[in-house]
Order: C-alpha cells, then structure tokens, then sequence
C-alpha cells in the first residue's frame, strides 16, 4: 500500500508540478498473494482531473523472477489534491482523455465518484456512533 501511494504521490506530482496531498484511496481489491522474492511492477494512470483533484487508476503487477508471466495483484483507485504551502487546494491542468482506453477510464472514474458519494453518505452515520 505504501508503494501504491507512492507511485501515485509520482504521478500526481509530475502531472501538477505542486506538492499533493492522498485525498481518497479506494476499491482497493488483493487479487493475487505477491510471493517474498517476487518482482513487483505498481503502475499509475492518470485517468481523471477536476478542479484541484487528480484520479490515479493503480495496478499492482508481480512475477516470479525466472518466469516471465505476470500476474495481476491489486487495483485501486486514489486521488490526490495539489496543495499550497498553506495547504489550499490548488488547481490542476486538465486532463483531457483522448484514446478509447483513456475515454472508456474517464467515464469510470466518474462512475466510481457518484458511487463514493452514496458510501460517502452512509459512513457519515459511523461518526455518530458513540
Ligand atoms: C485534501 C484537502 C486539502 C482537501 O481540502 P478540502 O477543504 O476538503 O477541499 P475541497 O472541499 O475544496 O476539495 C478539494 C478536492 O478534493 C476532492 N475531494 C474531497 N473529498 C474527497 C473524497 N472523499 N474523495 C475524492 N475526492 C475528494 C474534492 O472533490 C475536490 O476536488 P476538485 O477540486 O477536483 O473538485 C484536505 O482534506 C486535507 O488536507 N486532507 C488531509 C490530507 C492528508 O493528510 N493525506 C494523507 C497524507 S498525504
């Protein structure tokens, strides 16, 4: 998980040019154990901009080193904001999807935002609970 955020933190940083801060990170399924001695490929795809927030689609890859086939470990998503030095959201470049691929994972970050809305909304209950 650090290195998820990790290449993430990258990303957002290199997109932006500002110091970001990890807003969200979710959806985040363990598909496949990762193996002590296996080789371990994080990749991070900018997938959706809003005003000041980036959205990183993460996937964890991992493989034997004396195989070649890799299999597929964890996917997340996990948003970053673009800070100032007082720690005010700033704003970003636009990212704007050009490819099929990049359309197709644009609309399912909005997706996932109006779904984190709803979830959003029933763990405001957990806070009031004593
Ligand atoms: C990130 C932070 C600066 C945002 O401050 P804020 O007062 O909530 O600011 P805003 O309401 O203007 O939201 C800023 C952006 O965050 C996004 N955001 C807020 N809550 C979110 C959530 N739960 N999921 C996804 N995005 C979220 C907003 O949509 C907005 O994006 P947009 O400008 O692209 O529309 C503030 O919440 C913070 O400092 N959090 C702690 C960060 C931290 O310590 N992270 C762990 C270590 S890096």
């Amino acid at each position: 998980m650090k290195w998820i955020d990790q290449a993430g933190y990258t990303g957002a940083v290199g997109w932006c040019g500002n110091y970001c801060v990890t807003v969200y990170v979710g959806g985040i399924r363990f598909l496949e154990p990762v193996f002590i001695g296996n080789v371990v490929e994080v990749t991070a795809k900018l997938i959706y901009t809003g005003k000041t927030s980036m959205h990183f689609s993460i996937d964890v890859y991992s493989r034997n080193p004396k195989e070649e086939t890799l299999k597929h470990n964890t996917h997340c998503i996990i948003v970053f904001v673009a800070i100032d030095e007082e720690g005010k959201p700033v704003p970003v470049p636009e990212f704007q999807p050009k490819t099929e691929n990049e359309k197709q994972l644009w609309q399912y970050a909005q997706k996932l935002m109006q779904l984190r809305k709803d979830i959003e909304t029933e763990m405001e209950a957990y806070i009031k609970i004593p």
